[in-house]
């Protein structure tokens, strides 16, 4: 990979989170096979990193992302051989959905911005996220003849309400930060000043619990939405990555349990038991 490619992402660290942005402003950011391939090596850096515990990510300039580049994914596409196409698509969804959903750290998007079409794939896929409150989306698949296709669809209708979803998907109209949160695709918008100030307060938040746990809490929840679980099997699985947990991190509620019940320290409902 060259240095421009790798310039294609941009990744900043600072005191446990790894700032992550897509780094091509000037196309804003719309995402091509090479940014994909940098994604992919960027996931596996950050991913083995002790001092990281939360992964922000982020556009740079005014948008988080236009989506696939129409002309890389696209136009010059045509003609090419369909193993080619569907080497470079493949590539795309791993990282924005499979690599991306089940990260092993905590994942914030901060859409700074324009988000298009496969843009929403790796926002939903992010644990959480936080909008400018005059970010712009919109599903412009349809503007241009073709479908929110490569599990954007999925994205969209696992994030909101279905009437809500399919509005947009059908008329390619935008909504903002400030709706993307009312209708729960976003946990919330700010304005555009404290976007970055807010994320930290939450990536701070995030810190603070233990890496053990917080990695099991977010791939049992997905887990369970994702595979649509029935009741019984889902208990066993709970079940199972409890005592999993238990084996690996079980001082930690030993923790919690001597500072709640021994020293009257901390209150769970309130807050976090000291993990030093
Ligand atoms: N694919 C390829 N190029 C893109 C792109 C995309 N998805 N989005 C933006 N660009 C390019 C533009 O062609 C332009 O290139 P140029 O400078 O060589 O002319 C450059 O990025 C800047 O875009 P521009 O349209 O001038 O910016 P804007 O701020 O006026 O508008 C958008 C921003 C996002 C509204 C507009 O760029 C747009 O509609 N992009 C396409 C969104 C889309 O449908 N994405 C695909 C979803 S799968």
């Amino acid at each position: 990979m060259t240095s421009e490619d790798k310039d294609l992402v941009k990744v900043e660290y600072d005191n446990g989170v790894a700032w992550v942005s897509f780094n091509r402003p000037e196309k804003r950011n719309a995402m091509t096979p090479k940014l994909a391939g940098r994604m992919l090596e960027v996931l596996d850096e950050v991913e083995v990193r002790e001092d990281v515990g939360v992964m922000v990510l982020t556009g740079e300039g005014t948008a988080f992302s236009a989506g696939m580049d129409i002309k890389e994914y696209f136009r010059d596409m045509k003609g090419k051989p369909h193993i080619e196409e569907i080497r470079a698509r493949r590539k795309n969804w791993e990282w924005q959905w499979r690599r991306l959903r089940y990260f092993e750290k905590a994942t914030i998007a901060m859409v700074n911005g324009w988000c298009c079409g496969g843009a929403f794939l790796p926002m939903a896929s992010c644990d959480l996220a936080i909008a400018a409150d005059d970010a712009k989306f919109v599903l412009s698949e349809i503007n241009w003849g073709i479908l929110p296709a490569g599990n954007v669809t999925k994205a969209v209708a696992a994030n909101m309400p279905a009437r809500t979803g399919i509005y947009y998907a059908m008329t390619g109209l935008p909504f903002d930060g400030k709706q993307a949160a009312a209708y729960g695709m976003v946990n919330e918008s700010v304005p555009l000043a404290d976007l970055r100030k807010r994320t930290r307060e939450l990536a701070d938040v995030l810190l603070e619990k233990s890496p053990a746990v917080l990695k099991s809490c977010k791939e049992v929840f997905k887990r369970t939405l994702d595979h649509n679980l029935g009741w019984d099997i889902s208990e066993e699985y709970l079940i199972a990555k409890q005592e999993q947990l238990w084996m690996l991190a079980g001082e930690e509620r030993e923790r919690g349990f001597k500072q709640f019940l021994d020293d009257k320290s901390y209150k769970p409902g309130m807050g976090m038991y000291k993990r030093d």
